[in-house]
Order: C-alpha cells, then structure tokens, then sequence
C-alpha cells in the first residue's frame, strides 16, 4: 500500500495544543507518513506543548523575536517554508486555525503546489479587524485550502456561504481530544499557589487575555474591570497566566501587581490549564480555545471581546460576550458572583465542539480523499 506523506505546520501555542492530537493519531497509521514542521511562532510557549504530548518535530524554522510584527512573522515562514517543502515533498499539508503560522504555512504549500487541509476551518466574525489578524488570515487559507475540517456544523455552513462545498468535512474541534487526555481527578500542580488555593469556599477566577485587537484601551478597560472585581469580593482569587507578550506583560502588571488575590503566574502548561479550568469557578477571556474547553467542563465563561466567532456556547447558554468596556465586565462578573440563580444557569457541561474523535475523523477523510478508504466519515452531529 502507498503511504501519503502528510506534514502538519504550526507555530503557536493554541495550534500546537490542537494538532498534537492529530499528528499523534497519524503517526499511529500505517497509511500515513507523519512529518512535523514547527514555525516556532512561538518559543517557550510552543516547547511547553512539544513536551507534554512528547512530540519532536522533524523541521524547526525557529523564527520568534521579542515583539515581533506581523510581516516579520508571515516573511520568515514563507521563506523557511521554502526549504521545508522542498526537501520533504509531502503530499498534503496541515495547517490549523487563524495565525500568521497558518497563513503562511499554507501560502507556502499553494506556492509549492502541494494540496492544503485546514484544520479548525470555517470559523468567521465577519469582521475583518476583529479578531485581527485572524479573521482574514482564516479566509485567506479558506481559499486556498483543498481539504476543509469544520469543527462544527454552523461553520461548514459559513463556507458554503462562500461556495466552498467540496472537501468539508464537519469533524469536532481536536481540542476536545486533547481535553479529554488532560483532565484528571487527583491531580498535583507543580505551580504551588494553585495547590493552596480553595476552590471549594472561595471562587477562583481563571483569567487569560492576550488578543491583538484589545492592545491599548481595551486591555486597560478589561484590566481595570478585573482589579474591581477582585476589589468588590473578597471571595474572589483571580488567577491570570500571563502571556508572554511583552505587550501584555507591562500592562499585567501595571494594573494587576500587588493585590493579595490576583495571582499574576507564568503561562501554565496545558495540563496545569486544563485542571485549573475544571476546578475554577468561572473563566474570563479573550482566548479562542478557552471558549471551547470551558462550556466542556461546565464552566462558565465571559469573553473579553467585541464579538466571538464561537457562537455555538453562546447559544448553549454557558458563554457571555462581556465585550471590552470596564462597567460591563464588572457588571456581569459582579452578577455570577452574587447571583447564584444566574451561575447556575450558566454552569453546565456542552460540548458543542467535539466529542473527542475529531482527530479519528480527520485521518479517515484524509485517507478517504486519497481513495485509501471507501467512505468519508461520518459527520460530527455537535
Ligand atoms: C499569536 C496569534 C494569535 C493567537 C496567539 C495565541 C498571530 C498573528 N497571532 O498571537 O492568533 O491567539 O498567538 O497565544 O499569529 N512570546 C514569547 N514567548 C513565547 C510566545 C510569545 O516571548 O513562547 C512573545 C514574543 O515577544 C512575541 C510576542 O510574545 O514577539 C507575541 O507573539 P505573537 O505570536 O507575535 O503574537 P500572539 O499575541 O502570541
Ligand atoms: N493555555 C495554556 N496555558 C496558559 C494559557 C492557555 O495551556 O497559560 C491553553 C488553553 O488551555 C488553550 C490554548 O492554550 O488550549 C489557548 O491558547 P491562547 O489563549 O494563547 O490562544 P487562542 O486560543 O486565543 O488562539
């Protein structure tokens, strides 16, 4: 049997935490060839990942610089793309999400002539500054991609607005496969403030917000909001993983430091954050992945932005849009912390995202689309 050689290329932490799952499950396959290839959009942020799903890439462009622009990001892909792809050859490349890793990574392959799946597809705002860049970045590779991976039935449906019809696939977010090897009942954090915290009689808070378009006033709105809340209830332990962001880092620290309960903490690895999360009691973030891992372990979750193009927990009930004004966040973080009838509303499992299988799912239409298997899988029904 002729095996296909597929490359997954990421960068950044969230896609790091989202493909590892799958380029575990090709790597298992004897029909697949798995070859990874890391940006290194991210450095630390990216190793921790590696480390934890014991990933080793073949291919590391290693291109992160402190503070680095857009431009320098997508340049440095492309260029180191060059080489990658030609030397490897495969013949068909992953990518996932909405960063300038994904953009790049795919552009490089069309460039190379080599067919792109995207993974995590058809998510939209409809607003092309918000997120930004992530918005067009996830256009731009829906139109380029030859294999489409829709976590969710709401996004196959965003590109068949768009007249993408063939090759969609509505498979779940593989984020939910890499929950559900994270979570664990006993579990001991090596950071130790969150050994002592108690999340029984107290509410903790799980806080993260690094999202380019809040830069400047959105973020000191958000982080004045939070310093209130802390303020306001003394039952309440914020505990905030700082991006390493120099950007977010200042401000962080300008209007979060010296409060007795706001834990300002390095970036947690992905099983530190995922117990974190099931055992916090509410979540406030501007992340995209943290809107997908909350409402799955009953947790409600208030986003620190304009607009979310993750309507489904919305839908769902567990997931509030906050938006970026002080007085609105403080307002609805004030109500689910006094108000237990509108907590507990909130507060139920959905998994509107996966069921877990995405990965499975994925491969099959992998192999499917190279006539490896009779029939394409069946549709994730989240
Ligand atoms: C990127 C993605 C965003 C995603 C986010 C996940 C783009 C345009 N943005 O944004 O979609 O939501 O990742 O976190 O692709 N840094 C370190 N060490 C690290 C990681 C980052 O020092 O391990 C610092 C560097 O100074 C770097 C800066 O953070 O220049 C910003 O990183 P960058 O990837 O450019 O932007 P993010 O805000 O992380
Ligand atoms: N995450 C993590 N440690 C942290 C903060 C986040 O492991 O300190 C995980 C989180 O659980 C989720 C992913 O990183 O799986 C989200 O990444 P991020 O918020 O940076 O990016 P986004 O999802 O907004 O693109």
């Amino acid at each position: 049997m002729r095996t296909i050689k597929v490359m997954t290329v990421f960068g950044t932490r969230p896609e790091a935490i989202k493909m590892a799952p799958l380029a575990l499950e090709l790597a298992k396959r004897p029909e697949f060839e798995a070859v990874c290839c890391v940006t290194a959009q991210h450095r630390e942020m990216l190793d921790s990942v590696l480390d934890i799903f014991q990933l080793k890439p073949d291919y590391d462009l290693n291109i992160m610089q402190p503070r680095q622009t857009l431009s320098a990001i997508t340049s440095k892909c492309l260029n180191g793309m060059d080489g990658v792809l030609e030397q490897a050859a495969p013949d068909l490349v992953l990518v996932h999400g909405d960063t300038s890793t994904t953009f790049a990574g795919a552009l490089a392959a069309f460039y190379h002539k080599i067919p792109v799946g995207h993974v995590e597809a058809g998510l939209r705002t409809y607003d092309k500054w918000s997120p930004f860049p992530e918005e067009m970045n996830r256009k731009m590779v829906g139109a380029i991609a030859d294999l489409h991976f829709c976590p969710t039935l709401s996004n196959q449906e965003n590109l068949a607005r768009e007249n993408i019809q063939k090759d969609v696939f509505v498979t779940g977010n593989t984020v939910i496969d890499a929950l559900q090897t994270t979570v664990v009942k006993d579990f001991s954090f090596l950071e130790q403030i969150l050994n002592n915290l108690d999340y029984v009689n107290r509410k903790v808070i799980l806080v993260t917000c690094h999202r380019r378009e809040n830069y400047g006033q959105p973020m000191t709105n958000i982080m004045t909001a939070l310093r209130r809340v802390a303020d306001a209830f003394p039952e309440a332990e914020l505990v905030y993983p700082v991006h390493l962001s120099p950007v977010v880092q200042e401000a962080a620290r300008k209007y979060l430091d010296q409060h007795p309960r706001i834990h300002l903490i390095a970036p947690l690895d992905v099983r530190e954050m995922h117990n974190l999360m099931a055992r916090c009691y509410l979540v406030m973030t501007d992340s995209g992945g943290l809107q997908e891992e909350a409402p799955a372990l009953g947790k409600p979750v208030l986003v620190l932005r304009r607009e979310t193009e993750r309507p489904e927990a919305v839908a769902a009930g567990t997931v509030r849009l906050a938006g970026v004004e002080e007085e609105a966040i403080f307002q609805m973080a004030a109500q689910l912390l006094s108000d237990q009838g509108a907590y507990d509303k909130m507060a139920h499992a959905v998994n509107p995202y996966g069921d877990g299988r995405a990965c499975c799912r994925i491969a099959d239409a992998i192999a499917w689309h190279f006539g490896l298997r009779k029939a394409p899988p069946e549709a994730f029904g989240g």
